[in-house]
């Protein structure tokens, strides 16, 4: 059985006193309302880690991530911050590829290999982010696309190391607009990814690995989303900044 997770991607939102709020508010919901064993991931800027894990503790399912980390382990990189710093904080996953950073910080595939890599090395969970922009659907290309982008950034890992990692398909499009890819496209895309992945690694490792989708999820299309066979779970937006809809997102699971 694969892992369904539900990953909140706070972005660059909130202030340590609010997120503390945010983060509270979730812990409690999730631990007294939700009965499936989803893995619930809060994902808060970097300086909020180390204050959002003292509320975490060893709260069950809920694990602490990271929005993006550097590709080397420490040096002269001013304002950057390593995967064994965030693990140090405790974190567990880092998302890494996220279309903002390669749309605002130029982040390529052959820098999202090294960066893959990297935080396996340090034992994090990359939550691979990949998708298209709506022009390149209008065009027909979207699988070249991920396809392109899957191969490129993790298909130098060894069998062993894929199976560790989460991919998020977010389509481009449909982030931050309130525009949802339908439950069919995104069942297509996912099945997709899943059947490149079966090619060069294996079936097995193929149905091992957890893909989310993400782009505008709500309480409203998360249970008709989700109930896709080869979805399973999201990566949630602006919907993780409200406690009440980010824990009815991960009920839907229930
Ligand atoms: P959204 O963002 O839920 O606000 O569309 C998703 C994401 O960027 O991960």
């Amino acid at each position: 059985m694969r892992k369904k997770i539900v990953a909140g991607n706070w972005k660059m939102n909130c202030t340590l006193p609010e997120g503390k709020k945010l983060a509270s508010e979730i812990i409690h919901m999730v631990q007294d309302e939700v009965n499936n064993d989803t893995d619930v991931i809060l994902i808060p800027p970097f300086i909020h880690l180390t204050g959002i894990q003292n509320l975490i503790c060893s709260s069950k399912n809920i694990f602490l991530g990271a929005q993006n980390c550097h590709q080397n382990q420490n040096g002269a990189f001013t304002g950057e911050i390593s995967a064994g710093m965030l693990v140090s904080c405790g974190a567990t996953h880092v998302i890494l590829g996220h279309s903002e950073r390669r749309e605002y910080f130029g982040e390529t595939d052959e820098l999202l290999a090294e960066k893959v890599s990297f935080a396996l090395e340090n034992q994090l969970i990359p939550i691979f982010c990949c998708g298209e922009k709506l022009e390149v659907r209008e065009a027909g290309k979207h699988e070249d696309l991920v396809s392109m982008q899957v191969e490129k950034a993790l298909f130098g890992l060894s069998e062993d190391q894929i199976s560790k990692v989460v991919i998020a398909y977010e389509p481009v499009w449909a982030i931050g607009t309130g525009k949802t890819a339908s439950a069919e496209q995104a069942q297509e895309m996912h099945a997709f990814i899943r059947k490149q992945i079966a090619a060069k690694y294996s079936q097995e490792t193929a149905d091992s690995i957890s893909i989310l989708y993400g782009g505008s999820v709500k309480p409203e299309n998360a249970k008709e989303i989700f109930s896709q066979s080869d979805v399973d779970g999201g990566l949630i937006g602006g919907a993780s900044l409200k406690s009440r809809d980010f824990t009815n997102i991960v009920k839907s699971f229930d």
